[in-house]
């Protein structure tokens, strides 16, 4: 199989992975589960990117776009899944599809993150999964440049 780009993307508080909420997030730091994404899939260039601030999110996305050769991005927003219509217009702005994925299952949790204004915009969502989410994320892009 060819190399392809794809940009995995955490937003605020996804630093914190493996000690941040172990009852809910798991145990895995954010490092463990890009790392065995690169285990699973080798013939992906990984691009990952996590950071606090939503600006900086956009700004990746944007970078990744007009460098081309991505076959999309698999993104976590956090909390920014749930009022960022500056990362939803970002979304929309590239030609890239988007992945959301959600290590809980948001619809399981409190009203407030029953709700994703990014979800319109996106490809598809998969929650729920812990960091599988995450697997799964990549491997529905990979079904998509293959279909
Ligand atoms: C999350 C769910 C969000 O509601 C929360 O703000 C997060 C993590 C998840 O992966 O389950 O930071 O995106």
């Amino acid at each position: 199989m060819a190399h392809h780009s794809l940009l995995v993307l955490n937003g605020p508080n996804l630093s914190r992975l493996g000690r941040r909420e172990p009852g809910v997030y798991g145990t895995m730091t954010l490092d463990d589960i890009n790392k065995g994404l690169e285990t699973c899939f080798k013939d992906v260039n990984f691009d990952f990117f996590q950071s606090e601030f939503e600006g900086s999110l956009i700004e990746k996305l944007y970078e990744c776009e007009d460098r081309g050769g991505y076959i999309g991005s698999v993104l976590n927003a956090g909390a920014l899944t749930h009022y960022s219509i500056a990362l939803r217009d970002a979304i929309s702005a590239v030609q890239m599809p988007v992945i959301e994925v959600h290590l809980s299952n948001i619809h399981a949790r409190e009203p407030f993150r029953h709700t994703s204004v990014l979800a319109p915009v996106c490809a598809g969502v998969i929650a729920g999964f812990g960091a599988d989410s995450y697997r799964l994320g990549v491997d529905a892009l990979l079904q998509r440049i293959m279909a």
